[in-house]
């Protein structure tokens, strides 16, 4: 499989992501391309991931000082705790701007790390090697870096681009099915959004992307839906309008996974994934969305068996958590919730378009329990 380029462009910053399969041993020589002045490399990486991952990374990077930490990748590591442990470790050991931190493994260690990266002397290299299909899609691009509060998921945070990312489709093999769900739950929502084309295509062809993990499906799927976030981000980087459309289905998610304490018995992917379908039920009570996108939208969860009902997996009685938490999204505004809806798949609403008052919102969610 040939291996591709795409260059993110940002006000800030213009970056590539390297896509392709079997590419981890390319991570040294692109350093030396990308960022010649790096001398040492902190690995932030993931416990659980299979360890011929790191090896083949290690491998690739013989001529830099190297220095490895190995992190449960769980929710409660996006703290202060953490990230201020791992910035003394980089002080400590002499790290300067023009060094490097690589985050190896998912979202949660790419939000943490990148964030680490952004503080540390007010900005040291960073370089993402996303390894689950969420972070590939999604988390990696678009520069948010972010750490949780006792208020809320990933309240503390900063905007920070990498240097670049490397995208390794081999690095799924390992990755358990509910995680490649999560992650097309993110490359699904690119094309409610904003590509119905593709939309289309994935109707043919998820059930190959998720089942059987088929590489040119995925790595189609992978590029097109960094392209589209890419789009998004390059002309509003900050998140001040257009950057929130990418936050369909994600008011509802942060109410379901605060509902749940961020456990992993709800994971981002699947609260995301729950979240757009109620964004989408809600577009078509409020006729915003016509019945046929309905139709085939639900038609889609279903021959994916993707989690679309919210009876099987909340209690009535936690609807006031989920709207506690709901409340307090980044993007609410004037005690409003702004809600991205869905026009027709391919086209969301913008921002700020619907703002819903929360009694409505509440209303909304004990009618599904009717
Ligand atoms: N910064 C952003 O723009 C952005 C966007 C979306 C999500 N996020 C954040 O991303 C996080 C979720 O990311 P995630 O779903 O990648 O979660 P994650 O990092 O927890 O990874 C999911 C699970 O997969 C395991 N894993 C990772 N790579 C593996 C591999 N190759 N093989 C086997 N197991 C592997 C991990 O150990 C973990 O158990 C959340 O914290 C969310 O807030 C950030």
């Amino acid at each position: 499989m040939k291996n591709t380029k795409f260059i993110v462009k940002t006000k800030s910053k213009s970056y590539p992501i390297y896509f392709g399969n079997e590419i981890l041993y390319l991570s040294g020589s692109l350093i030396k391309k990308n960022l010649p002045g790096v001398k040492k490399i902190c690995i932030i990486t993931d416990k659980k991931l299979p360890n011929v991952i790191l090896k083949k990374l290690i491998k690739s990077l013989k001529k830099y000082e190297i220095k490895i930490f190995k992190l449960n990748s769980i929710e409660r590591i996006k703290s202060f705790k953490v990230a201020n442990n791992l910035a003394e470790n980089l002080l400590k050991n002499n790290f300067d701007r023009s060094d490097c931190v690589i985050a190896l493994g998912g979202g949660i260690l790419g939000d943490l790390s990148s964030f680490v990266a952004s503080i540390t002397k007010r900005g040291l290299k960073f370089i993402n090697i996303p390894t689950t299909l969420l972070s590939q899609v999604d988390s990696s691009i678009g520069g948010k870096t972010a750490i949780n509060s006792n208020q809320g998921k990933n309240l503390l945070g900063t905007f920070y681009q990498p240097d670049f990312v490397l995208s390794d489709i081999s690095t799924l093999k390992s990755l358990p099915k509910r995680e490649m769900i999560c992650g097309y739950g993110e490359i699904l929502k690119h094309a409610l959004i904003a590509d119905k084309k593709f939309f289309l295509w994935l109707s043919k062809n998820a059930k190959w992307l998720i089942n059987h993990r088929d590489s040119k499906i995925l790595k189609y799927s992978i590029i097109q839906s960094c392209k589209i976030k890419a789009k998004i981000i390059s002309s509003d980087e900050k998140e001040k309008n257009l950057r929130m459309i990418l936050n369909f289905g994600h008011t509802f998610a942060h109410g379901f996974e605060g509902t749940k304490n961020f456990s992993k018995s709800l994971n981002h992917g699947e609260a995301v994934l729950l979240g757009m379908m109620m964004a989408i039920q809600f577009s078509f009570e409020k006729k915003i969305l016509p019945l046929k996108d309905l139709i085939s939208i639900a038609k889609h969860y279903h021959a994916l068996n993707l989690p679309i009902n919210i009876k099987k997996i909340f209690k009535k009685n936690k609807i006031n958590k989920i709207v506690y938490f709901a409340k307090k999204d980044k993007k609410n505004l004037n005690g409003k919730i702004n809600l991205i809806l869905l026009k027709k798949i391919g086209r969301a609403s913008k921002p700020n378009e619907f703002p819903i008052s929360v009694g409505e919102f509440k209303k909304f969610l004990v009618s599904r329990w009717k």
